[in-house]
């Protein structure tokens, strides 16, 4: 395939997908690797492009709640005050289908993810579209989110004609995945709308489901977001003796580390604050893994509000160095 053009017009997205193609878009939370919702051998290009196994389900992007309800048997009212209430916005919401979509997009499970998107190009294409896509982040599988249109091109370089350029990602953690069982919202993937903020406008119970073993959400299993060089966690950088400063990267949450080289460094938020961490946290992964170093330690965010969405992420992305963090960290 020819290079992978760079551009800002969501007509051209919008022509691209209509024929077929994948075409990255910008979201307020990653970029997504979209295709027409309607088209089963686009949607098979998504899976072939991301080497993601096809029981892996896909959320399905709409450019208003009025077209979610076109697609389903029903929206409940926890649901529904909650999508009044978030949309256009980063909030998932799992919805029994009619049978209006294609299996192929919930990998075979019963219900279907649908969520409105907040960023004006992702709303302008779907307007353009006139139909609604399915959009994974934008990375080969268990690979990095992409935050940034560059993180994109490096995945997908002649993969796909276009990538919509919206600039770096706003909010940079993906959406807050839901649920619905009888009264209560079920949280099965912690994302950039909080447990509370979820509470507070359901006006009801809240549980959280434990994303270990094989609940609802396949897409959640431990090895996730993972840079190729070997990332543990630390809560703080004490006994860390052992590594070394050349050659390992620190992802700092609030403040440069004294003694340690700063070009190894990365700094979430100087101020500590959450939602800045969250929209820089993937770049600073990126950036690191892209320095030739052995190792990434990266500093977990205190665990309240988006602490809790920004750690999963870097357990996850840890999580096949959870051996090697026992070797250096307590030898
Ligand atoms: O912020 C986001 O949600 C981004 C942007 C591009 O919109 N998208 C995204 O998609 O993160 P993806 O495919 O990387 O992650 C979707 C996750 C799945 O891993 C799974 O946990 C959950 O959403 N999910 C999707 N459909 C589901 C279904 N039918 N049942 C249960 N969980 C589902
Ligand atoms: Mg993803």
């Amino acid at each position: 395939m020819k290079e992978t053009i760079i551009g800002k017009d969501p007509q051209t997205a919008a022509a691209l997908l209509e024929a077929g193609d994948l075409v990255a878009i910008p979201t307020e939370t990653v970029y997504g690797l979209a295709a027409d919702a309607g088209n089963e051998t686009a949607i098979r290009k998504v899976f072939a492009a991301k080497g993601r196994p096809a029981h892996h389900p896909l959320i399905v992007h709409t450019e208003s709640i009025g077209v979610i309800s076109r697609y389903v048997t029903g929206i409940p009212n926890t649901a529904k005050r909650l999508l009044e209430h978030f949309a256009p916005g980063p909030l998932t919401v799992l919805l029994q289908p009619n049978g209006r979509l294609s299996r192929l997009v919930s990998g075979g499970r019963p219900q279907v993810a649908f969520r409105v998107p907040a960023h004006p190009l992702a709303l302008g294409v779907l307007r353009s579209a006139g139909f609604p896509l399915v959009a994974p982040s934008a990375n080969p599988f268990t690979r990095t989110s992409p935050t940034h249109p560059m993180h994109v091109l490096r995945y997908f370089n002649r993969v796909i004609p276009y990538i919509l350029d919206g600039g770096p990602c706003t909010v940079g953690i993906e959406s807050t995945v839901v649920g619905f069982e009888d009264d209560t919202v079920v949280i099965y993937r912690a994302g950039a709308i909080t447990a509370e903020e979820v509470a507070l406008v359901a006006g009801g119970a809240v549980r959280v489901k434990e994303s270990s073993g094989s609940g609802p959400a396949p897409g959640m299993h431990h090895l996730h977001y993972t840079p190729r060089t070997p990332l543990v966690l630390a809560e703080d950088f004490t006994g860390m003796e052992g590594a070394h400063p050349d050659k390992t990267g620190l992802l700092c949450f609030s403040g440069y580390r004294a003694g340690w080289p700063r070009e190894n460094q990365f700094v979430l938020s100087m101020k500590g604050n959450l939602e800045t961490a969250a929209r820089n946290l993937y770049q600073g992964l990126h950036e690191l893994d892209e320095r030739g170093l052995s190792l990434i330690v990266a500093e977990t965010a205190p665990p309240h509000g988006l602490g809790i969405a920004i750690n999963d992420r870097l357990r996850r992305a840890a999580g096949h160095s959870f051996q090697l963090q026992q070797q250096i960290l307590n030898p």
